[in-house]
């Protein structure tokens, strides 16, 4: 049986909108934003990695270190693509974006987004998820490419719509936090569709 090639995670492409540009990792640079939004409790919340509000903590040491070894080490990965968002109007840093868990008999990959306060509300999510979605059916040669989006996250709902995700179903309480369940709405965007509307469906 044929397997189709491996696409290739290792090279990290910079890719550019109108808005924003998605470039590699430039550590120094861009670390700012980066400790905004691992320290920033609505990510922890829309994200689902918290399960209840906590109280700010001090950026300590040990979260520094473990920032650095991470990011620092994003553009290595051959088996993932992690890339800065970054507002072309400043030239700075206001996020991140994801293709990871890939899986190559399936020829799909989850994808992920994040992004700052100020990079909030301006389109940037959108295009954001045109560009590596484009980047990862045109050129990694993926064919499904999906995400999770929790009940209380409409804005990012919307962001995903419009860049032509399509709701296939929902995890039901998939998520404890602060005391309730939380559903989890499952979307994705295959192939064919990016072929037809490349990342603008009429909705
Ligand atoms: C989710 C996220 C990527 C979206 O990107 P964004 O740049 O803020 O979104 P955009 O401006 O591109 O699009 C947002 C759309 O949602 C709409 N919207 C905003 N708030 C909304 C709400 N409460 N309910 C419904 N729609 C809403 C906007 O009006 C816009 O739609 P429109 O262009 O038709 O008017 C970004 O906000 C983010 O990173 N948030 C924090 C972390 C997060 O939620 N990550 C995703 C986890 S699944």
């Amino acid at each position: 049986m044929n397997s189709p090639q491996s696409p290739d995670f290792a090279t990290k492409p910079t890719l550019h909108g109108e808005l924003v540009t998605l470039r590699p990792f430039r550590l120094d640079e861009d670390a700012p934003t980066l400790r905004s939004l691992l320290q920033d409790p609505e990510v922890g919340r829309l994200t689902g990695s918290d399960h209840g509000p906590t109280d700010p903590q001090p950026w300590s040491e040990h979260d520094e270190e473990r920032m650095r070894a991470w990011y620092g080490t994003r553009n290595e990965q051959s088996d993932r693509l992690d890339l800065a968002v970054v507002d072309r109007e400043t030239g700075s840093c206001v996020g991140e974006v994801v293709l990871n868990e890939w899986d190559g008999d399936n020829r799909s990959c989850n994808f992920r987004i994040a992004l700052a306060e100020p990079g909030r509300n301006r389109g940037f999510g959108t295009e954001a998820a045109r560009l590596i979605v484009g980047h990862g059916f045109e050129q990694l040669g993926l064919h499904r490419i999906s995400l999770g989006v929790f009940a209380f996250n409409p804005r990012a709902l919307r962001a995903y719509q419009k860049a032509g995700f399509v709701i296939e179903g929902v995890r039901r309480d998939a998520l404890h936090y602060d005391g309730a369940w939380v559903d989890d709405t499952v979307m994705a965007i295959l192939a064919p569709e990016w072929e037809q509307h490349r990342g603008r469906p009429r909705l």
